[in-house]
């Protein structure tokens, strides 16, 4: 690590902590709340301080292992840790231990993001790893061996970027001169190929260093198996909250949600249901998200695109809900290509 750990602490602010906690909705009754995405133990450490809470925890980061540790010797009866993949909650969670709520808050951490050797932020001059734990592959990998068709529909589709044909070829024409292993090398390379910088907010490396990102890590793949997991395992009645921060996550996030609630019949007129039935495993969701206030914004300007749902979860009877993942195929194709 470049910075050190206990400064890292003092900036790590947990995305809308306050909004997560009054979600969850904590009553006298014991609850089981499951952390999808451990990270700096915002929620979890939050979570744990009421007197009838437990609390399970995944990471797939083994660098947040040390960090969980402490808070199982704090909370011996009350927290567990696993380091593993969110689209594996079911190897995890018992059918017989319902949890109340599920939560999920996608992408990266502060210390992820600060932690140069990682080499997830643009100012790293490190080598492009991106990997964020359980990935097989490193965005190194994919810059200097992924054909040009995969590569342009990787930072085209995943990364909604524009410019991504100029782009890649310059990555082709500079890999063939000499390995790209830095993420300087590709900053360089990607600045000179952009004509205009269309949004003048966001920095011009921003859609392909997020593209290289969701593919190292197979993130959609992620979300949608992640939220599949989520409507089989919670309790009828309990909740899936989930922090999204870019397009992608949310044109998921917003279709499962409303397509599979009370308030839509079957979320595909085509899409055979069994016995008939509506796939209903939502209450009335109308697409309505939270946002962080304007004082969470002062202090932590990276909050800005998040967006917290709710759904849920109706008593109807788990069926694996196929026409979802169809729906999305387009991006679990590209995720899937192998390198
Ligand atoms: C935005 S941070 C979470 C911050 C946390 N809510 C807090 O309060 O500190 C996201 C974390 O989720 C982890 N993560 C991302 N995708 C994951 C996945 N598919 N399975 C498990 N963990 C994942 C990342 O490694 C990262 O540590």
């Amino acid at each position: 690590m470049n910075i050190i750990t206990s400064s890292l602490e003092k900036t790590h602010f947990p995305v809308m902590l306050d909004e997560v906690i009054q979600t969850c909705l904590i009553t006298n009754k014991d609850q089981l709340i499951i952390d999808c995405t451990f990270g700096g133990g915002g929620y979890s450490k939050a979570l744990l301080n009421f007197s009838n809470t437990k609390v399970i925890a995944l990471d797939r980061d083994k660098s947040v292992i040390s960090r969980a540790q402490n808070l199982e010797k704090k909370f011996p009866n009350k927290f567990t840790f696993y380091n593993e993949k969110f689209s594996n909650l079911d190897k995890i969670i018992k059918k017989e231990n319902k949890p109340d709520v599920i939560i999920f808050d996608l992408g990266l951490s502060t210390f992820q993001l600060q932690d140069y050797s990682r080499g997830f932020s643009f100012k790293s001059n490190q080598r492009i790893d991106m990997q964020m734990g359980l990935s097989t592959i490193s965005a190194e990998d994919v810059i200097n061996t992924l054909d040009e068709k995969s590569l342009k529909l990787i930072i085209k589709i995943l990364g909604e970027e524009q410019e991504a044909n100029r782009i890649v070829k310059n990555i082709i024409r500079a890999r063939t001169l000499k390995k790209i292993n830095t993420v300087t090398q590709l900053v360089k390379i990607i600045e000179a190929s952009k004509k205009k910088n269309y949004n003048k907010k966001i920095n011009v490396c921003t859609k392909t260093f997020q593209a290289l990102r969701m593919f190292v890590n197979k993130e959609t793949t992620e979300l949608i198996e992640g939220l599949i997991k989520a409507s089989k395992l919670v309790k009828f009645g309990g909740k899936i909250i989930i922090i999204s921060f870019h397009s992608i996550e949310d044109k998921i996030i917003k279709y499962y949600f409303t397509n599979y609630s009370s308030n839509k019949s079957n979320p595909s007129r085509y899409m055979p249901t069994e016995n008939n039935q509506k796939t209903t495993f939502f209450k009335k969701y109308k697409n309505n998200f939270l946002t962080p206030s304007p004082e969470e914004l002062i202090k932590n300007p990276a909050s800005r695109s998040a967006k917290l749902r709710t759904a849920v979860r109706t008593d109807q009877v788990f069926t694996f809900p196929k026409e979802f993942a169809d729906k999305f195929k387009k991006y679990l194709d590209i995720e899937n290509v192998t390198i």
